[in-house]
């Protein structure tokens, strides 16, 4: 399966997302944060805004919510235009019942997990969501580094979606870079987020390249 690059905008100039959205018009997904204050302690934007950047985004929005209560939430992502709605498994009360309202409206639903947060009691709902995120730093913030010792837990869910048949994705998403990527495609990763490494690189486009090329290698 070809890797899939989704740079996040979290790293991109607030006062230029429309700008900064079309920088990444060769990627596959654009990365958009949602956060809260709550459930991570950072506030970025919410679904006025994120409306406006479904309507001028040149690729298809991958919404990561880091909010609390996605179940009264998230579906207003998938009506807003984006493709994929991902939530967190710790803040979700009814996941199921939420990945399959976000379906019906037409987005693929996707499931993240904290780097603390194990992928065991999830693999029974498999077949309700398109993605798996397994958070590689703890959410809140770009920058960070990657953390190794979740590599197990990517592994982990590859094998469970292999052993399903099923074809859900698996997303990482925190430090990911040139010097990381390999790891995470390696361990089974097939969407890769990449902030700080792209809209930190001299040319945003290059970086794409050379992240994809690593992660298909
Ligand atoms: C962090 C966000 C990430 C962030 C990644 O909570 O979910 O999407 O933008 O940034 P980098 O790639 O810089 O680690
Ligand atoms: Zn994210």
């Amino acid at each position: 399966m070809a890797a899939l690059i989704a740079p996040s905008i979290l790293s991109a100039d607030f006062a230029n997302l429309e700008r900064d959205l079309n920088a990444i018009s060769t990627a596959d997904y654009a990365h958009v944060d949602v956060m809260d204050n709550h459930f991570v302690p950072n506030l970025t934007l919410g679904l006025p805004v994120f409306e406006r950047l479904a309507q001028v985004s040149p690729v298809p929005i991958d919404a990561h919510l880091m909010i609390e209560d996605p179940d009264r939430w998230a579906p207003a992502y998938a009506e807003a235009g984006a493709a994929s709605v991902t939530f967190h498994a710790e803040a979700a009360a009814a996941p199921v019942r939420l990945a399959r309202e976000l379906r019906r409206l037409g987005a693929r639903a996707g499931l993240a997990l904290r780097p603390a947060t194990p992928v065991e009691p999830f693999l029974d709902l498999l077949a309700e969501v398109d993605m798996i995120l397994v958070m590689t730093v703890e959410p809140g913030f770009g920058g960070q580094s990657f953390i190794e010792g979740t590599l197990p837990k990517i592994r982990r869910a590859r094998e469970a979606v292999s052993a399903s048949g099923l074809d859900v994705w698996i997303q990482v998403d925190g430090g990911v870079s040139r010097s990381t990527i390999e790891r995470a495609a390696d361990a089974g990763a097939n969407v890769f987020v990449a902030g700080s490494a792209v809209y930190g690189a001299e040319s945003v486009p290059g970086e794409i390249e050379a992240l994809r090329a690593l992660a298909d290698a």
